[in-house]
Formats: structure tokens, sequence, C-alpha cells
């Protein structure tokens, strides 16, 4: 089925309007910002799970129209990283998007985002890009850097009340949080609880290149920040990490990283402060780097 067919078809689950330009988004969004209409806007790099779709149905109780972003960006990968199978299905992800009530899917072509020319950056700094996964020898700042232009770029254009992101990602929102105060973007930030299977792996698009006994051991991730939970509490967080450190060395993983920040503005805490703590985690397992993290009030 291609994909005008699917729209067509889509009226059984939603009216949804799949759009490639950016004039016909704006264009069909005016109308609803003259009437006052409250806008949402889910980004998504497509490829849907539940956590996309825990961030959909969000936009839809909340908002009277709910735009979702389908843009794999080229930008926020690294040379050698999974840019080239990043997993794709945008037939689905319609499908699911109009099933969960989506009003219009935007999903424009590279070179309508990043055209001939292209040479402005949105650039986050204050410790926020260059630690943990923008740490220069892992992802590095220049993902955080593709990430707060796109996501800029689609603030500007969709000119959302809410814009909605995972928790999974927290230190993505971290940055944007701080892009969107420091450039005064008129847009309130939502952030839902990461979503998991039921043996506690984070729902991740890039779960896909988990083969069987991959996939097992990355449940490890999900145990280890359990346990440094169930343990910052009443033993420190020197005691969590070493906690969580033991749990993914018995599944045989080492992690890219595994340490306690400040979850705002991730500087990194030895000893409860009273403000929130991330716990995050990253690892190689098999074909996939993963990600995860626990937020916890000492
Ligand atoms: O979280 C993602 O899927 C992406 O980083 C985002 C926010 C859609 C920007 O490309």
């Amino acid at each position: 089925m291609d994909l005008v067919e699917l729209v067509d078809s889509s009226h059984a689950t939603g009216d949804v309007k799949f759009l490639r330009a950016k004039d016909e988004l704006r264009a069909a969004l005016a109308p609803m910002r003259r009437e006052g209409s409250s806008i949402g806007l889910v980004p998504t790099m497509g490829y849907l799970h539940d956590g996309h779709l825990s961030l959909l149905r969000a936009a839809r109780a909340e908002c009277d129209l709910v735009v979702m972003s389908l843009f794999v960006n080229p930008t926020q990968f690294g040379p050698g990283e999974d840019l080239d199978r990043y997993p794709r299905d945008e037939e689905r992800d319609l499908r699911l998007a109009a099933e969960a009530g989506v009003d219009i899917v935007y999903a424009p072509p590279v070179e309508d985002v990043y055209p001939e020319g292209f040479a402005t950056q949105v650039e986050v700094g204050g410790g926020l890009t260059d630690v943990l996964d923008g740490d220069p020898a892992r992802r590095g700042p220049g993902h955080f850097r593709g990430v707060t232009t796109v996501v800029a770029k689609l603030l500007n254009t969709v000119g959302p009340k809410v814009a909605y992101f995972g928790q999974k990602d927290a230190q993505q929102v971290a940055v944007i949080r701080r892009m969107v105060r420091d450039l005064d973007i008129p847009v309130r930030i939502e952030v839902l609880a990461t979503v998991r299977e039921a043996d506690g792996l984070a729902m991740s698009s890039r779960n896909a290149y988990l083969d069987p006994g991959e996939r097992e051991r990355a449940t490890a991730l999900s145990r280890a920040l359990r346990a440094a939970e169930a343990t910052a509490g009443s033993e420190g967080l020197a005691a969590a990490l070493a906690t969580a450190r033991a749990e993914l060395r018995a599944a045989g993983i080492e992690p890219e990283y595994l340490e306690a920040r400040d979850a705002e503005n991730l500087n990194p805490v030895a000893e409860s402060n009273g403000r929130p703590v991330l716990i995050a985690v990253a690892a190689q397992v098999g074909g996939a780097r993963l990600i995860d993290n626990v937020l916890i009030q000492l």
C-alpha cells in the first residue's frame, strides 16, 4: 500500500494528514492557530514503539491538534554510527499515528530540513552536552548539536504550545529544556516516564538490533538501575553505582558509562544534596548501543 492510499484509508482509525512540505504544514496549522487551538508536537525519528505512543496519547489528551514529526535526523548521527541501518517503517508509523489520534504527520525530506548552504547550528553549552553521551570519546557534543538544531527548527515550524519527550533520553531532555529556556522559545516541554517491556527493558527503536540472546542480556541495564535505586537511599550513591556495576558485570556487560549526575544541570553528584539525581547508563549490547536511566530523589 503506498502512503497516499494509507492516508486515504486512515479515516477508519482517525483523520491523519501526511505532509512532507514545510509550507503545507504551515498552511495547515495557520487557521488552527488563528482560532486559538492548542498545538502539541511529538518529535520522533519513527519506528514507533509504545514509548512514542504514550507521548502521542498524552498530546491527544491535552491538545486540540497533534503534530508528529517523523524525521531520521542525519546530523545527530556521528561517523560510523547507525544512520544507514536505523530502522524505518513509514507505513506502519503512519498507521500507528492515525490510531493514536494524530492529526498531522510531518515527514520532511532531508534536503528540506538542511537545504544547500545550511550553515546554522544551535549548541547548548554549560557542561550539558560534553558529558555522558556528549563526551567526545562517546557520541560527542556534535550529537546534541544535531538534536538541538533540528528540534529548534521543528519548534519554529510547528509553533506548538507543548512538545513531548521521553525520560529515557534524560540528557536530551536536560539539553532541550536548557535550549528552550535560554532562547525564550515559547513552548512547554512535557516529559513522560520511560515505557518498559514486561521484563524491564526500556523501549527503544534500537532494540530491533538485538538478537534473542542479546535481548535477554540487555535486561541487565534496567535491573542494574533498579538495584542502584534500592541501594542509594540507605547506602549512598557510591554503593548504588557499585551495586549496579556488579549487576551489569554478572551479565557480561561493561558500561560505556554508569554515572550519578544532577538531573537538571548534569553536574557529577557524589552525595545527596536534596536535588533529583539521575543515574544514567550506556552500554553496547551485541549490535545495539543502549541507554537507560533512573531518577532518584534522595
Ligand atoms: O529522541 C529522538 O527521537 C530524536 O532525538 C528527536 C528528538 C526526534 C530529534 O531528532
